[in-house]
């Protein structure tokens, strides 16, 4: 669509010149002011006048109908103009020509905006679940949100670096390390393994609440472990090795892969050198013996750097992060996915980078979503009443199988298809939202085969395959023939893919690409239930519906790519 609205704008601003030649609008200007009516009895783009009215020094209504006069071009059928709106209808064989001709050209990058990051280095910091901790619903939203807007920024031709920033230092670790020698043993956290740790976590943190004790005892043992005592060091790594094979299989399950596991421990020996630049430049000050940048003047409280015990804090850590992945990968943005409760955090540390004279403070950009609840219930991390993820989509995918082995028992690779359509429910359902919104996350919703759901566009996608499959040698070099309107309505929505991931990646909102798959999927079913593709009248209009399919097979299955939705060939 950007190239025909492209050639249309310059049309029009070519009209306009001779209107007024000082009115100085080109088809830039144009082409972003054109709009897509919202009934499509108006047109298939429309250009409201008013705001033209004064640099042209005419009327509105005389502005469309002058342009009405002399507008014509190939893409479009027909045009006119009413009450001030310029209305354009475009030609069904035109944009066939042009989106099917696009697809086949360009395939698995059909809908790529090429040139948006050629060249440049985007590096990604999601999911980073605390090791030993369990890894939640609250892990879901940094999990497929961050790895979608990777996927969005690999398409559109960035160079990327997903980094898992796990959380794998810090006073947890003390707290493990009492409880395991309390109540552990290597048997129990071998075969256990990351829910016997968990147990052992939650086990401590009881515990410290009743005996206040115990918490000086876990201070101590991390101080250990700081200071780099064998024991502990053996036992932290086990415990970080543990976890991590947990999560790469709930990773696997969604397909995410990782560039870069380099946690929080990783920056112990460099944040010395930060704070040590902060207080050259006089930028650390000393509040209750701890050591703070005051950010009074940019009206948020002060970013803590040094603990009364010297100790550094997250801060700190993420400051030294930054600093060393701008030298490793010389990065144009820098993308931090988080809870919104993580706001002011960042907002924080992104200050004093810039006070610091860090000339790339403003690549940062932290991406917050909303808060999940479960069928109305809150989550509670430190007591263990939490859902997991991986169980999450175990009961999905249960549920799926169970749906699945009713309607379709002869189903080949049912278990990978239920495993497919079970994960692939939650995400869609959690991608739907606009990802500042909080949720309410209900499973009987996520799962439905009607409605807006994953199963829903899954199926949509699975039934393009099985249409291509039943025809596999149509003539592909045929005239297009469009005879019905849900087959421009189809082809109008097809070539918006482009547009919709340049808007997405600007927005960083993932939900854009959900919502437009929902629109795919509904004109291709409002399609296929009133057009008769291989049953259809001649020839001719048979081959352009089943190239029809085609692009549509090859929208679902990129746009799914980019929400970590896997393909489906047969439900
Ligand atoms: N581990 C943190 C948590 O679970 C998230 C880390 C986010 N990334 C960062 N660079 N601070 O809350």
């Amino acid at each position: 669509m950007i190239s025909i609205k492209k050639s249309i704008s310059a049309q029009i601003a070519e009209i306009m010149k001779k209107i007024n030649a000082d009115a100085q609008i080109d088809g830039d200007a144009v082409c972003a002011m054109l709009e897509y009516p919202p009934d499509e009895k108006m047109g298939d783009l429309a250009l409201p006048c008013f705001k033209l009215s004064k640099v042209l020094r005419m009327a509105p209504v005389k502005i469309a109908a002058t342009i009405a006069e002399s507008f014509s071009a190939d893409c479009v059928a027909r045009a006119e103009a009413v009450n001030g709106y310029f209305n354009i209808y475009l030609d069904g064989a035109y944009l066939a020509k042009s989106v099917v001709s696009g697809v086949r050209e360009k395939g698995e990058r059909y809908g790529a905006p090429e040139d948006m990051g050629k060249g440049k280095t985007v590096v990604l910091d999601y999911s980073s679940p605390n090791v030993a901790k369990p890894f939640h619903i609250g892990h879901l939203g940094t999990t497929v949100i961050g790895h979608s807007l990777k996927r969005l920024h690999e398409f559109a031709g960035y160079k990327c670096v997903g980094i898992n920033y796990l959380g794998d230092w810090g006073t947890q670790f003390g707290k493990l390390i009492v409880a395991y020698h309390k109540w552990g043993n290597a048997e129990t956290v071998e075969n256990g393994g990351v829910d016997a740790l968990v147990e052992l976590y939650v086990k401590i943190n009881n515990a410290i609440a009743d005996d206040p004790a115990l918490a000086d005892e876990a201070r101590a043992e991390f101080r250990k472990l700081e200071d780099g005592d064998e024991e502990n060091i053996k036992l932290w790594k086990w415990f970080v090795e543990i976890s991590l094979a947990e999560y790469q299989k709930t990773y696997k399950q969604l397909g995410i892969e990782f560039d870069s596991y380099k946690g929080e421990s990783f920056y112990t020996d460099k944040m010395p050198a930060q704070v040590q630049k902060l207080r050259d430049m006089g930028l650390l000050k000393i509040d209750d013996g701890a050591s703070i940048v005051d950010l009074e003047p940019y009206g948020m409280t002060p970013c803590l750097i040094l603990k009364r015990d010297g100790s550094t804090l997250y801060p700190t850590r993420d400051i030294a992060a930054a600093v060393y992945r701008k030298e490793t990968y010389d990065f144009d943005k820098m993308i931090y996915v988080t809870s919104a409760g993580q706001s002011l955090h960042f907002a924080q540390w992104f200050k004093v980078v810039e006070l610091m004279g860090y000339e790339w403070f403003d690549k940062l950009v932290h991406v917050p979503y909303g808060t999940v609840s479960i069928n109305g219930a809150k989550l509670a991390t430190r007591t263990g009443n939490v859902l997991l993820l991986r169980d999450l989509f175990a009961e999905s995918i249960a549920k799926v199988e169970a749906i699945m082995q009713e309607k379709n028992p002869d189903l080949p690779d049912r278990d990978k298809v239920s495993e497919a359509v079970g994960v692939g429910a939650i995400v869609f359902y959690y991608l739907s939202n606009n990802r500042i919104r909080d949720i309410n996350f209900m499973m009987e919703d996520a799962l439905s085969f009607e409605g807006n759901t994953g199963p829903y566009v899954q199926y949509t996608y699975a039934r393009t395959c099985s249409v291509l499959a039943k025809s596999p040698d149509y003539d592909k070099n045929a005239e297009f023939v469009i005879t019905s309107a849900d087959e421009t309505s189809l082809l109008k929505t097809l070539s918006r893919f482009e547009e919709v991931v340049r808007e997405a990646i600007a927005a960083y909102e993932p939900s854009i690409v959900t919502r437009y798959i929902l629109d795919v999927a509904g004109a291709y079913n409002r399609f296929y239930h009133n057009c008769s593709i291989l049953g259809a009248e001649n020839e001719a209009v048979k081959n352009t519906r089943l190239a029809l399919t085609e692009a549509a097979n090859t929208v679902l299955g990129n746009a799914f790519g980019l929400i970590c939705l896997a393909k489906t060939e047969k439900i």
